[in-house]
């Protein structure tokens, strides 16, 4: 292809509205556009990089036996009321309603349309199925956001796995967590497995893919002595044992006027934050419920769905939390508290000579002991997990990293077969219900991912297995008719190794096709110029080291081999 007819609008400045390095540059370098929030347009270079994505990824589920297929992205809305996620998935589905008013789903996900199709399996002969797709996802993100990363519309592969038993869905799981991890190698992804939350929709197990990154959303725990990984909302960590004193025989009310927080109640009261009880005011599908942590814990809202198996949560307003327990916040404690359920975090169990708020305004508690005085209905780890706490398996001191979710894959269980009424017939002839897994990867997010991993100040550093083209064939002197003859005759030689080559024949000034060849990011730059090229001799950059050779015109596809690896052949048709 030549670079004259091909719209590559690179811009000589960053875009005003770009936050993440990714849409900074994959605008800037002419491979997207927004056309509104959260929606945007690939041009032709973006193109490419997608289909290589896709290619990669396509590859590694047909060598774990996935079969491609493809399902609409529409949906009847009768299929997700059967699921109950009509109702569940509230704001995010986008929902549309056909000439003859019938409601229909933007598919968001395709769990209901796969075991729809899974309806027609007949037999335990019939399974194990890994069937996947390619499709564009809809979903009415509250914040879309970073560009590529967190958008409305996106191509996913999604996959599901259909199985007989639990062991056929750990095998199905575990094969998709091999493939995940070399697609992620092979894009150049330093993903990291962690364990996840299984989230809303149940399901036993969930690891997601997290890419280290300043523009990810999620936080991810790690040690880097055993390897232990998992999301903050499932993360958990070593506490040293607490020691409490015996306190007093029973809670001793004191006046704490204007106390609102735990900082005021610890620098005016001598009440430690590690020595307080934070009380929150959550209501839990219209329940009212007292939340307890440390006071120097955070509360984990995600912790709170997955212990309590809630729907719907959120803080209690002012007035809510009055009728509760007379008090406002700041004076909050649940000693006594018998009408209400109270949840607390295990960083409480068995503690003793405590503080808390009394439940009556600028009034707090010292000498609770957390057993003898609070009634606790559950039990559960809802607390954030903070930097240099000790490792849950080995003890040595976490990390919090930033990271992009870049796959996530699931248990799901039996969920939806019993939802759908899918059932087949087992050996002994009786009736049984298939176990499901789920697995997607985002093919835009991953674009986004790999730009935010391999980037300097220049420009987009592509790897070879997914750049738009391998090399870009620099003509200095196009007007030259016995540079554009060379130029033809190298990129056919290159073409012919299997390297993907973007001629660039602009009519420009060499130092804004180098600028924009170092911008754009090609893993190579072959530059033809009349006066080397009468010594039968072009130049070779690399961009990733920088390092430069001249050197003659038969040697630059085999060094371009040499150096770039087999994944420089995996070129696009
Ligand atoms: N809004 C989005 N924009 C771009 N990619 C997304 C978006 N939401 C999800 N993805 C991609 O799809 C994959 C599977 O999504 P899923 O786990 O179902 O979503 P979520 O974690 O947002 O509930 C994610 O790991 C991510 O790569
Ligand atoms: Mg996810
Ligand atoms: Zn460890």
């Amino acid at each position: 292809m030549r670079w004259s007819q091909t719209h590559v609008p690179t811009l000589r400045e960053d875009p005003a509205d770009a936050d993440a390095v990714s849409h900074r540059l994959l605008v800037r370098a002419g491979f997207i556009r927004q056309l509104m929030a959260g929606h945007y347009m690939l041009l032709p270079l973006a193109v490419r990089v997608r289909a290589k994505i896709i290619d990669v990824i396509r590859q590694e589920m047909n060598r774990i036996g996935g079969q491609e297929l493809l399902l609409p992205a529409m949906h009847p809305a009768e299929m997700w009321r059967r699921s109950g996620r009509w109702e569940a998935m509230g704001e995010e589905l986008f929902r549309v309603r056909d000439r003859k008013g019938a409601d229909i789903a933007l598919g968001m996900t395709h769990e209901e349309a796969f075991t729809t199709l899974a309806l027609e399996l007949r037999s335990y002969r019939d399974l194990p199925q890994v069937w996947y797709q390619f499709q564009t996802k809809f979903r009415d993100e509250p914040r879309p956001r970073s560009g590529l990363v967190r958008v409305r519309e996106f191509t996913m592969k999604d996959s599901y796995s259909f199985d007989l038993d639990a062991a056929g869905l750990d095998r199905a799981f575990d094969l998709h967590h091999q493939a995940y991890v070399r697609s992620f190698e092979r894009l150049g992804i330093p993903a990291i497995p962690v364990r996840a939350s299984s989230g809303q929709m149940g399901g036993s197990a969930s690891v997601e893919f997290a890419c280290p990154s300043e523009a990810g959303e999620d936080l991810v725990v790690r040690c880097r002595g055993c390897g232990y990984a998992a999301n903050v909302e499932k993360a958990t960590s070593a506490l040293p044992a607490a020691q409490d004193g015996p306190g007093p025989p029973a809670p001793q009310p004191f006046d704490t006027p204007g106390v609102r927080t735990i900082e005021d109640l610890a620098a005016g009261h001598q009440a430690p934050a590690d020595r307080q009880v934070k009380t929150l005011v959550y209501v839990l599908d219209g329940q009212p419920t007292l939340v307890l942590l440390r006071g120097d814990h955070s509360l984990v809202d995600q912790k709170l769905f997955d212990a309590t198996g809630a729907t719907e949560v959120r803080p209690a307003h002012p007035e809510e939390i009055r009728d509760a327990l007379g008090a406002s916040a700041g004076s909050l404690g649940a000693v006594g508290v018998e009408d209400l359920p109270v949840v607390a975090d295990e960083a409480l169990r068995g503690r003793r000579d405590l503080f808390t708020g009394a439940n009556v305004d600028d009034v707090h508690l010292r000498g609770v002991d957390v057993d003898r005085d609070i009634r606790v209905g559950r039990w559960a780890d809802l607390r954030e997990v903070g930097a240099g706490e000790p490792c849950p398996a080995c003890g040595r001191p976490l990390e919090v990293l930033r990271a992009i979710e870049v796959g996530h894959i699931f248990k799901l269980g039996s969920r939806y077969a019993e939802a759908f009424g899918l059932t087949v017939l087992g050996p002994d002839g009786g009736a049984v219900m298939p176990v499901m897994g789920s697995y997607g990867i985002g093919v835009e997010r991953a674009m986004a991912a790999v730009v935010e991993c391999h980037h300097d100040d220049a420009g987009i550093v592509w790897p070879v297995a997914v750049a738009p083209f391998v090399v870009d064939l620099v003509a200095l002197d196009p007007g030259d008719p016995q540079v554009a003859e060379a130029v033809v005759a190298l990129k056919d030689r290159l073409e012919a190794a299997g390297l993907d080559v973007l001629i660039d024949d602009r009519d420009q000034r060499p130092g804004v096709k180098f600028r924009d060849a170092e911008l754009v990011g090609f893993p190579f730059r072959v530059t033809v110029g009349a006066r080397e090229l009468a010594n039968g001799r072009v130049e070779l950059v690399r961009r990733d080291t920088g390092e430069r050779q001249t050197m003659v015109v038969g040697a630059v596809a085999d060094r371009v081999l040499e150096l770039a690896g087999p994944a420089a052949t995996s070129s696009l048709a």
